[in-house]
């Protein structure tokens, strides 16, 4: 009799729990690095596939390719959640993305994993579900069955995949490689990250990339501008602690201050990611306390905001990272560069990490009627944001040597 009474696996469970639909996912490892995941019985992956493996439930199915033979393994049963540094000692430390498994029966090894890996669709951030799943325990099967070997293990762990259910991650995002950043959603995944309907909500991928790049899970973010708290949801998802403030609180999560003095001590915060308003053009309350009442025309805007900035100084550890997105402003006749002027600001409290180029979608101007005015009346609408990344010195680290770089320069 199966496990689960034969239930498919979204149906309630005897104690009203909603059970979760098993899903596959593969690792992988390298001729070095094969013959610890079995001892240890632990997979492990480094930073790119952190997200993919903090997803990963108890009971979900797991594969390992080894790159160097091309060869595929299975069938694997994860035996813990994915988490961060389970077995701080394996592979040295350099995979700390890991989840336990047993192996269902036997283990299988199965030749052209790239091969097959592509006929499937099935990439590393891809989980595997439903019918694909299905067929793809079918290859283990059938080369049990040339063995005559027992193939009761994974005919029952195929029994139990529900086919029907597609609300499931497709493609877990991969973190951008570059210094444009286009996402043509506000959110991602299944669950909304903070409400589209906020104006000048945050695209959520902006936070996820950063929380990714610079954080670990565990690690404590903190957003002091936080609106409809995309922050918050994103940190949720992906398994950081975070601090939401706001000068007017959308939801309970949400504390109530003012982003000039954060009730935080010193030295404490691992990462603070603000988007703050980028001057009057958005009406968000009626708080007097509002920084986004006053124009980014007024250099009171700029002073205002660097109190904040310093706020943010004060409070991240030394090393960690800030980002601050924000827009520069064209009205009536008169561009301010805001962007410019924040980072200048920016730069006497912090050291630059890089600078972002995000792409403006969903705007209220970009309609027809505003794109020939722009054409006409010769001025550009606004196609772009920056997103600022900027680091607190760390005095320990500071490498103020004179550096060497070998170009290696190519012939034209
Ligand atoms: C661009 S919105 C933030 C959007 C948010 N990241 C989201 O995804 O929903 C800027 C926010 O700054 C807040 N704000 C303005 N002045 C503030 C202040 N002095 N202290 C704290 N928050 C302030 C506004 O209430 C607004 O919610």
């Amino acid at each position: 009799m199966l496990k689960n009474n034969g239930k498919a696996s979204n149906e309630k469970s005897e104690s009203g729990e909603e059970e979760k639909p098993i899903r596959g996912f593969i690792f992988a490892c390298s001729n070095k690095t094969e013959a610890e995941c079995f001892e240890r019985e632990v997979l492990g992956t480094d930073n790119i596939y952190g997200p993919v493996v903090i997803r990963i439930r108890k009971g979900d199915l797991l594969f390992l390719i080894n790159l160097d033979k091309d060869n595929l393994y299975g069938v694997f049963k994860a035996t813990s959640d994915g988490g961060f540094n389970i077995e701080p000692l394996a592979w040295k430390g350099r995979y700390p993305y890991q989840v336990k498994f047993r192996i269902l029966g036997e283990k299988i090894e199965i030749k052209g994993a790239s091969k097959i890996l592509s006929k499937f669709g099935i990439k590393r951030n891809t989980p595997i579900v439903g019918k694909t799943l299905q067929e793809f325990l079918d290859l283990f099967i059938k080369t049990l069955l040339n063995k005559n070997k027992d193939i009761g293990p994974i005919e029952e762990e195929k029994k139990k995949i529900n086919v029907k259910r597609i609300d499931i991650e497709k493609e877990i995002p991969l973190i951008e490689s570059t210094t444009f950043w286009d996402f043509p959603k506000q959110s991602y995944g299944i669950t909304p990250k903070g409400n589209n309907k906020y104006p000048g909500v945050t695209p959520a991928l902006i936070i996820y990339n950063m929380v990714w790049r610079y954080t670990k899970p565990g690690d404590l973010v903190v957003d002091p501008m936080a609106g409809s708290g995309t922050t918050w949801d994103v940190c949720k998802a992906e398994k950081r602690r975070c601090i939401c403030y706001d000068i007017a609180p959308t939801r309970p999560e949400i504390i109530q201050n003012d982003a000039r003095k954060i009730p935080l001590k010193e030295n404490t915060v691992d990462m603070i990611f603000i988007d703050s308003p980028y001057g009057d053009n958005i009406k968000y309350n009626d708080h007097p306390g509002c920084i986004g009442k006053i124009s980014a025309e007024d250099e009171r805007f700029y002073e205002e905001l660097e109190k904040v900035m310093k706020e943010c100084q004060r409070i991240l550890k030394p090393g960690k990272v800030l980002g601050w997105l924000i827009g520069d402003q064209w009205v009536k006749g008169r561009f301010t560069p805001v962007g410019f002027k924040i980072y200048e600001r920016l730069c006497k409290y912090f050291e630059p990490v890089d600078i972002i180029c995000v792409a403006r979608r969903g705007q209220a101007s970009n309609t027809s009627v505003w794109h020939n005015r722009a054409r006409r009346f010769n001025f550009y609408l606004r196609g772009f944001k920056y997103l600022l990344l900027m680091r607190k010195q760390d005095n320990k680290k500071k490498d103020t040597s004179p550096r060497k770089i070998k170009w290696a320069y190519y012939e034209r």
